[in-house]
């Protein structure tokens, strides 16, 4: 099984288009320690041939652009992406949808509350029914990813839920919805079934439950939240009023943050994806980035790639 990471940034990517602030400034200039990345998204294959996305992100034709082996290869048209799986409905997770509109069949995977929105919201028929298939993605169950002809991939999927709010959009006005664990926010089970390979992708994190240390102890591979170092650095910088809790991720240091969390799991490859801006680990001179890795975390970066 091949996973290409096609992003590592959170939404707003990095640089974030309107920060000013030093490190999105220091990525603008080519600084080789801070390296740009688009917004959050994973790519994974059984057979080097058909591709399935782990979220749509708004770069998605950037994304593309960057990475031959997604460029058309048969006929006038083509594409060798063959579905999406989507974790939530925040725009970084599905706004890539609209750039797939050119009648290209290819099935859309998502839990009924995700695929709820998408309907609601008119501006996605511009994905035509009779070329994207909309799959309902139960819960802990898992589902053969198939192409929109219905020919196995041989990969399977296992969606679960994770701590999480609504999306930002669907927030109520005024209001914080607060942190829930529902079909909004999922994280997902990659399996190939020749192999048996398998890793866990999940870009938006609340908190570590019980239900997920079980999930994840022993996994030989897990992309986790990655959003902020701490729960208040946008506060801190002067760049928001919301801390991490309030967006529904949880942070990577301190004693509830994810390095810990992690610390007595037994997970084979631990790596920070949907990393915001704010966040100093993005830099590759940054004591932070030194803490993560001596405790065992690879920041990803946009192009990894790894083989499982
Ligand atoms: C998040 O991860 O918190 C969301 O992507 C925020 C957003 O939609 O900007
Ligand atoms: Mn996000």
């Amino acid at each position: 099984m091949r996973v290409v990471v096609l992003g590592a940034a959170a939404g707003g990517g990095f640089p974030q288009w309107n920060s000013n602030a030093p490190a999105c400034r220091r990525a603008r200039s080519g600084d080789a320690a801070a390296k740009p990345r688009t917004q959050a998204s994973l790519a994974v294959s059984a057979d080097n041939r058909s591709w399935f996305l782990l979220n749509a992100a708004p770069d998605l034709a950037a994304q593309i652009l960057a990475t031959p082996c997604f460029w058309p290869s048969e006929g006038l048209r083509s594409s060798p992406i063959a579905g999406v799986v989507v974790t939530g409905g925040d725009v970084d997770a599905i706004a890539g949808l609209l750039t797939m509109r050119e009648r290209h069949g290819f099935t859309l995977y998502a839990t009924p509350e995700v695929l709820r929105v998408i309907a609601e919201n008119s501006i996605f028929r511009v994905l035509a029914p009779d070329c994207v298939e909309r799959r309902a993605l139960p819960l802990d169950e898992p589902v053969a990813l198939l192409d929109a002809k219905g020919h196995a991939s041989g990969l399977t999927v296992t969606g679960f839920t994770v701590p999480g709010k609504v999306a930002l959009w669907l927030e109520p006005e005024g209001r914080d919805p607060g942190v829930v664990e529902g079909g909004h926010t999922i994280g997902l089970e990659l399996r190939e079934t020749g192999s048996g390979a398998r890793f866990c992708f999940i870009p938006g994190c609340a908190a570590m439950t019980p239900a997920l240390r079980k999930r994840l102890g022993g996994a030989p591979l897990v992309f986790f939240d990655g959003t902020l170092w701490r729960d208040d650095e946008m506060i801190r910088m002067g760049v928001g009023a919301k801390t991490g809790q309030r967006m529904g991720h949880m942070s990577m240091s301190g004693e509830a943050g994810a390095i810990a969390a992690f610390r007595d799991l037994g997970v084979g490859r631990k790596v920070f994806i949907h990393v915001n801006n704010t966040n100093p680990v993005l830099l590759e001179d940054s004591p932070e980035r030194a803490e993560a890795e001596a405790a065992g975390w690879t920041i990803a970066h946009d192009g990894m790639e790894l083989t499982l």
